[in-house]
């Protein structure tokens, strides 16, 4: 098969990675791809959002199959436009990835089929908003309706907090259009997960579960980011909460989404609190998460490009995929000044190094080739992932690969994994 991948980050040089090693996948492309990704695919310049030069792409390259990474392009129909020329795709349609392009949509949607979820109002008016915030008291969560990458929620924990974010989004647009409605939700008390599953329109294979780390700094303090560190499973879920999952998240989702018109094809990643009632949904969203993404590709045996053929062809009801009993997990590193403004340009050195330490692979968020140097050119820049028998030895192990990487322009959170390692410590 000739296979294109859509994007340029973490999680698509995971995929990458990942493909590269099927023995069906004969030629891989990827757009526009990064420094790392070069290394197991050939990268071309189109940009994962311009959806008319990527079907031209993959038109003149004869392409079988383009697995789409990131949420915009999914977002703005590149799926439905492959298909318009013959093209076979893994995501989902326009129609159905708005579950991830509308946070008002997606509540509505729980609503509707009765999928766990914390209690909202949706406002196009910052007056009403403010009032509904008064009514219910902090703490409270405000959220741009939109897509404003991974950044659009506020937790406030004074109602004067929840006005300001109100402000910022509605009025002051901080995230342009993606504000021009807002939802404002009751705070759910929890530890949360990511969950994964396959899904072909009708039938949903449990993946994996994983639990990313949000905030920027050590502890869970500062700013939200896109996830600064993940692992993978995490004890949280076990056997039976997996099934819980199923059964009353990722099942009605499915069943809701196709008795609705718009039938889901691809991964369906799940963010849930797990509070003392059970599981609830934070959001869902339409792609594998990064840099949760690194560390399923590391667990999975089984090879990815029939899993993904078969979610696009509606096969998966006989399908099984098989993981490694170890633990994988991501440290990412990031540069100065994310998730505000991030300093570009500075070098990295040193991966050649990390990347001979067995056990350890380092996937490139951000990179970019200036002459025979690697240099910083995002926000995440490097997620360094390895594998252990528990999530203190992954742990150990990420971080003997993060030391090794010299990059006085970047930093990273020391912590990752530090509710399961704490956990691992009391047994
Ligand atoms: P979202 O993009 O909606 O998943 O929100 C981003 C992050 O904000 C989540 O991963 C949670 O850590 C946090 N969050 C969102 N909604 C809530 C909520 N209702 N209660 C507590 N935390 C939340
Ligand atoms: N790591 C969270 C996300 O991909 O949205």
């Amino acid at each position: 098969m000739r296979v294109l991948v859509v994007g340029g980050g973490g999680r698509e040089h995971a995929l990458c990675w990942a493909l590269s090693a099927s023995p069906l996948c004969d030629v891989l492309y990827c757009a526009p791809g990064n420094p790392g990704i070069a290394q197991v695919a050939t990268c071309l310049p189109v940009s994962a959002e311009d959806v008319p030069s990527l079907v031209a792409l993959a038109q003149k390259e004869k392409i079988d199959f383009v697995v789409v990474g990131p949420e915009a392009p999914l977002v703005a129909g590149l799926v439905d436009a492959l298909a318009a020329v013959g093209i076979k795709a893994f995501g989902p349609s326009a129609k159905a990835a708005r579950l991830e392009g509308s946070k008002a949509f997606m509540k509505d949607f729980f609503a509707r089929h009765n999928i766990p979820t914390a209690a909202y109002g949706r406002f196009t008016d910052a007056a009403k908003a403010k009032a509904f915030i008064d009514a219910k008291g902090a703490p409270i969560v405000v959220k741009a309706d939109g897509l404003a990458a991974g950044k659009g929620v506020i937790i406030a924990k004074t109602t004067a907090e929840a006005h300001a974010a109100v402000d910022s989004i509605m009025t002051e647009k901080v995230f342009g259009a993606a504000g021009n409605e807002v939802v404002v939700e009751e705070f759910l008390e929890g530890e949360e997960v990511s969950f994964f599953a396959l899904v072909d329109g009708t039938t949903a294979l449990p993946l994996a579960s994983a639990q990313d780390h949000k905030a920027v700094g050590d502890g869970d303090t500062g700013p939200n980011t896109g996830g600064m560190g993940a692992y993978s499973p995490t004890p949280l879920v076990n056997d039976a909460l997996q099934a819980r999952i199923m059964k009353e998240v990722i099942a009605p989702t499915v069943s809701g989404l196709a008795a609705e018109g718009s039938p889901f094809k691809g991964v369906l990643f799940a963010g849930l609190m797990i509070t003392k009632e059970g599981p609830k949904t934070l959001e869902f969203n339409v792609r594998f998460g990064d840099p949760e993404c690194e560390v399923l590709m590391m667990r999975l045996k089984s090879d990815l490009l029939p899993a993904l053929t078969a979610s696009a062809d509606g096969q998966l009801k006989n399908f099984d995929l098989r993981w490694k009993d170890e633990t994988a997990l991501v440290v990412i590193m990031a540069a100065n000044g994310y998730p505000g403004t991030p300093q570009k340009g500075t070098v990295i050195q040193g991966l050649d190094d990390a990347a001979k330490i067995p056990g350890v692979q380092v996937f490139h968020a951000g990179t970019k080739a200036n002459g025979s140097a690697i240099v910083a050119n995002g926000g995440r820049v490097l997620a360094v992932t390895a594998t252990g028998k528990s999530v203190s030895e992954a742990q150990a192990l990420a971080y003997k690969g993060v030391d090794t990487i010299k990059w006085p322009g970047g930093f990273c959170r020391r912590d990752i994994g530090w509710r399961a390692v704490a956990r691992e410590k009391t047994r």
